[in-house]
């Protein structure tokens, strides 16, 4: 049976839902399943925007067909050449004779690195700015390369002012029917599967985020139709304009303090309980406690973009970090996190090194600010330490409050 919505009135939403998927990209964990978007343009031409995963095909497939009621399809819109959105391009180019593909240089590029050459005679390649009219609808490609594949273009749709934005904007999620986030009570919950979708997935990327940003900025825009998690319009645009401009700037959030610790026996996880309570005791409302082995790091990783100070607690192991630490660490380097302030504790019952390392991993990031030298345990914190680490707790409620 197809599944399908009408976002406007020549417009029809022909996406579908993967909520048996456990991993993401088969890296990140998607209790609430994931969305993939694909969109159909009914006009004088025919135009759909972007496939979806291989997982859900014959569900697009039958979307396609009912909304299409026996019309052809004449243009197949690539903003994007993850497979997640173009898994269908071959069984569209197979049912579709006429059908030609709309991307760019890279995307042909791609299509022909997995695909092969054989479509090539449908290939229309369009430039930065080039307009495409298909009756009462007109398309306006803008390049937004790295955002997020070096090929990624986003389709602005001039009549009805509809932005195809492909993964930007983008959320983990399956949607219980409501595809517009105006349609539930979209709160601090819906947002964290955007946070996580974005740190995740795009977050190296804020320079070309920015610069995407800017070129969109002059545009109005009615409706983001990204090709994951909730569609946009209204007062919820304007929110996920604000966060991602955040997030794209490395700024945090909130002012707030999120506590990562490894611990193999409880006693740098001890350090850190004592310290959120003394934070807690200085006035700190937002405090956020991650145990990196139990905890997948997706998680921490949105929260890292999200909160304004990071304390990191780790153990000696095998003479360098506990592997779940510096698999984070390595994590935030790759996704370029900066600006923020960050306390260390350290633990080591011979030969201690946790400390030395991590700060040595901050110092190759852009803007990370310690505020003290790591506090330092051997074996298990005593209490003739706590006035040490009162006076960082201390150190780090100044450096909040300042901000
Ligand atoms: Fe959802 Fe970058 O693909």
């Amino acid at each position: 049976m197809y599944c399908t919505r009408k976002i406007s009135p020549d417009i029809h939403w022909v996406g579908g839902y993967d909520r048996r998927l456990a991993l993401f990209e088969n890296m990140f964990p998607i209790p609430e399943g994931v969305a993939y978007h694909s969109y159909v343009i009914l006009d004088e031409k025919v135009a759909v925007l972007d496939t979806v995963d291989a997982a859900i095909s014959r569900q697009f497939i039958e979307n396609i067909l009912h909304v299409l009621n026996g019309r052809e399809v004449d243009f197949l819109v690539v903003n994007h050449m993850e497979p997640d959105h173009c898994a269908n391009i071959e069984e569209l180019v197979r049912r579709f004779p006429n059908m030609k593909i709309i991307g760019n240089k890279k995307t042909f590029q791609m299509i022909e690195q997995f695909y092969g050459d054989g479509m090539s005679d449908r290939y229309y390649e369009v430039k930065e700015g080039d307009k495409l009219s298909l009756g009462k609808h007109e398309l306006q490609f803008y390049f937004a390369p790295l955002v997020h594949w070096p090929e990624v273009m986003v389709t602005y749709e001039a009549t009805e002012h509809i932005l195809f934005s492909a993964d930007a904007f983008g959320s983990f999620g399956a949607a219980n029917g409501n595809l517009f986030a105006d349609e539930i009570d979209f709160g601090d919950q819906e947002m964290e599967q955007a946070r996580r979708y974005y740190t995740n997935i795009v977050g190296k990327y804020g320079v070309q985020v920015q610069a995407a940003l800017k070129k969109l900025d002059g545009l109005k825009i009615e409706m983001i139709c990204p090709v994951h998690g909730y569609l946009w319009r209204k007062k919820e645009m304007a929110l996920i304009l604000e966060k991602y401009d955040l997030w794209s700037r490395y700024v945090p959030e909130k002012k707030g303090v999120l506590l990562a610790y490894a611990s193999m026996y409880g006693n740098t996880e001890n350090v850190i309980n004592v310290l959120a309570n003394l934070l807690a005791e200085r006035g700190i409302r937002n405090l956020r406690i991650f145990d990196v082995s139990k905890t997948h790091p997706s998680y921490i990783i949105s929260d890292a973009f999200a909160y304004s100070h990071l304390v990191l607690g780790c153990p000696t192991y095998n003479s360098g970090l506990y592997y779940s630490m510096s698999s984070l660490l390595h994590e935030m380097e790759g996704l370029l996190l900066k600006n923020r302030k960050v306390a260390l504790i350290s633990n080591g019952t011979w030969g201690p090194a946790a400390g030395k390392i991590m700060k040595k991993e901050l110092e190759s990031m852009k803007n990370m600010e310690l505020i003290s030298e790591p506090f330092e345990v051997k074996s298990a914190m005593h209490p003739e330490q706590i006035s040490v680490l009162e006076q960082l707790a201390d150190q780090i409620c100044a450096s909040v409050n300042q901000d």
